[in-house]
Order: structure tokens, then sequence, then C-alpha cells
């Protein structure tokens, strides 16, 4: 089967900065207890941008990065929960706004794993022969689905966009595994409102994000580091093995509890959600970017990147450099 690489990254966050400080000036909330429990210090809030136009920024710089042209994509994935439109996807409007004529595009949701799950199905995609080169994008603008009063929910999120170029190479992708609870969805939820119908008697009333925070803590301490573990299983690879852990910025404790029940090098952890907070499907390729843009990642080393989130869902991706 054909091999897929990624070539190029890029990302992109709003330029409105919001601060612990300002945050407690808006909730009963302070510093101290978000960079404790979180990590959190401040993250980007779109004012001017959506979810489009955030992913189509991110794209453009990781096509430049990528010297593929706007018009040798084939395929546009955008992984996101909230999209500007539903119609048209994020991904179809990305299209439009680069340039990308010859791409077949449409969104995923798979909360905050989206990213994990397209570049799955880019992979897919291009090993299976179908297409040659790939736009994989995480956009989320959570600041507009979040309850700005309920201080448990919105400390924790920040807007932003992360995209990388995918195509075909001799080595890159090794493996993914993807995994879902719908079971468990109730622990994280998001419903947008929508027009009643003639028969409905109500209309959906959860229309934020709402999260039980300790289950999603347990769940996350647990899956991630089990997922891991089978996924390198799986591929005969050991944790000393890895060079760096990308993992899904929702929380530096929980981040900290991986590495420990792994048994791995905290320094291989990196983190940027100080700076951007829990990003959902953007998180993990934002911090691809800053790790790639910072010279952090050398040709050859070995990655793995990890996420969680609603759904319930969660997976993890090996990968060469
Ligand atoms: N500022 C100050 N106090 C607060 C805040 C706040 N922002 N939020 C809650 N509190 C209070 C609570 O009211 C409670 O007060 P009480 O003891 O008087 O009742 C106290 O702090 C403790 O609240 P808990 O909810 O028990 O705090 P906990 O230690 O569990 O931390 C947190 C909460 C940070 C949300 C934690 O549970 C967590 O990180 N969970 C995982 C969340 C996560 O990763 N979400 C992302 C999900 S996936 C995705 O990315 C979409």
């Amino acid at each position: 089967m054909t091999k897929t690489r990624i070539i190029g990254t890029g990302s992109y966050l709003p330029l409105t900065i919001l601060s612990n400080e300002h945050l407690s000036t808006i909730v009963d909330t302070n510093d101290e207890w978000i960079m404790e429990r979180t990590g959190i210090k401040e993250r980007r809030i779109a004012t001017t941008e959506t979810t489009s136009s955030m992913a189509s920024a991110a794209a453009l710089l990781a096509l430049e990065d990528s010297k593929v042209l706007a018009e040798d994509i084939d395929l546009i994935i955008v992984a996101t929960f909230t999209p500007d439109s539903s119609m048209p996807s994020v991904s179809c409007k990305v299209q439009g706004s680069i340039g990308a004529v010859h791409a077949v595009c449409f969104d995923l949701n798979a909360a905050c794993s989206g990213f994990l799950f397209a570049l799955t199905t880019a992979h897919a995609y291009i090993s299976s022969g179908i297409y040659k080169n790939a736009l994989i994008i995480g956009a989320e603008a959570l600041s507009r689905a979040i309850d700005w009063t309920d201080r448990g929910t919105c400390v924790l999120f920040g807007d932003g966009a992360g995209a990388v170029v995918l195509s075909k190479d001799s080595v890159g992708f090794i493996g993914s595994l993807l995994g879902s609870d719908g079971g468990k969805g109730e622990v994280l939820t998001y419903s947008k409102q929508m027009t009643k119908n003639l028969f409905d008697k109500e209309i959906i009333e959860n229309s934020y994000i709402q999260m039980d925070g300790q289950e999603v803590f347990k769940f996350a301490v647990r899956k991630v580091p089990e997922n891991i573990s089978q996924l390198l299983e799986q591929h005969h690879t050991n944790i000393g093995q890895i060079d760096h852990f990308i993992l899904h910025q929702a929380n530096k404790r929980i981040i900290q509890s991986v590495a420990k029940r792994l048994n791995a090098d905290e320094n291989k952890f990196p983190i940027n959600l100080n700076y951007c907070g829990n990003t959902s499907a953007a998180s993990i390729p934002i911090l691809i970017d800053d790790l790639n843009r910072g010279g952090k990642l050398k040709k050859n080393d070995t990655l793995v990147l990890s996420g969680f989130g609603g759904g319930l869902t969660w997976g993890s991706c090996l990968l060469t450099w």
C-alpha cells in the first residue's frame, strides 16, 4: 500500500487575546485557580474571524510550507464541531477561498478527536490510490458555543485553526487506532438550537457546551494511555522510541498524568495550551505547526498524536516525521 507523509503545516490564531485576569472581570474566577487546575494563562477569541476564515488562513500557510499548489489538492477535510454554517460546509468555503478547484471537500465531526479521525480518513484515501494530496484542517470557534456565565467551562476554551498537507511518500503515517463510545456521550455535549418542525413539541434546550469535568478528566487519563499503548504494541514500538507525544491540549494535568501512566519522559510532551486554551479539533495541528516552525521536529522523528473528546471519541496516530 502507498504510504503518506505530512509535508507542510500551518496555523492561525485570532488576534484578540483573553487573559485569565480579564476573564476574572467577567465571571467569578481567578488566574491562580485556572492555572492550577488547567495550566491555561490566556486564549484567543474570534471577533472578526469565523471558523472558515481561520481554516482558510491555516490552509494557505500549510500549502506554502508544503510547496504544493492549491490546484493540486484533491481532498480537503475540515474537522470541526463549530462550523460557521452547516451548509455550505467549512471545507467547501475553504476550497472557494484558497482556489483548490480540483478538491473534493467535506467536514467531519468527532469533537476534540476530529483531527485524528480526519488524518486517518485522508491517509486511507491516499494510500488506496483514490487521492494524491490532501489538506486536513482542524478549526473551531468555541467562544461562540460557550455559556459566558458558566465559569466551569468558559475558562477552558479558545479559538483557532491548524492545517497539514498529507501526500504520497515512501515513509510517514505508520498507523492509527480510533475509538468511540456513544453510550457515554452525555458527559460532554453541545446541541445547536434548531428550528421546530411541524410535529416537534419542543426544541432542544442545551445550546452551549456542557461538561461533567471530573468524568471527562477520569475518562481522559484512563483512555489516552491505554489507546497509545495498544497502538504502539500493534506496531512493535516502545515508549522509549517516541520522540514527541503531541496530545490534545485540554488540560496540563491530564497531559502530565498520561506521561506518568505511560512511564514516559514528560519533556517529550510539548504544551501550548498556556496561550491557546483548549481549541478542540484544532489543538493538535496548531501544536504540530508550532513545533514544525520552531524547528523542533527533525526528519525521521517518531511522533504519537493522541486525543479524546465528545462523543465520546478518542484516537492516536503513529507517524514518522
Ligand atoms: N474559577 C474558580 N472556581 C471554579 C471555577 C473557576 N473557573 N470553576 C469551577 N470552580 C469551583 C467549583 O464551583 C467548585 O467549587 P465548590 O468546591 O465550592 O463547589 C470547585 O471550583 C471545584 O470544582 P470542580 O469542578 O470539582 O474542579 P476540578 O478540580 O474538577 O477542575 C476542571 C475542573 C478543570 C474542569 C477539571 O475537571 C478538568 O480539567 N476536567 C477535564 C475537562 C476537559 O478536559 N475538558 C475538555 C473536554 S474534551 C474537549 O476538549 C472538548
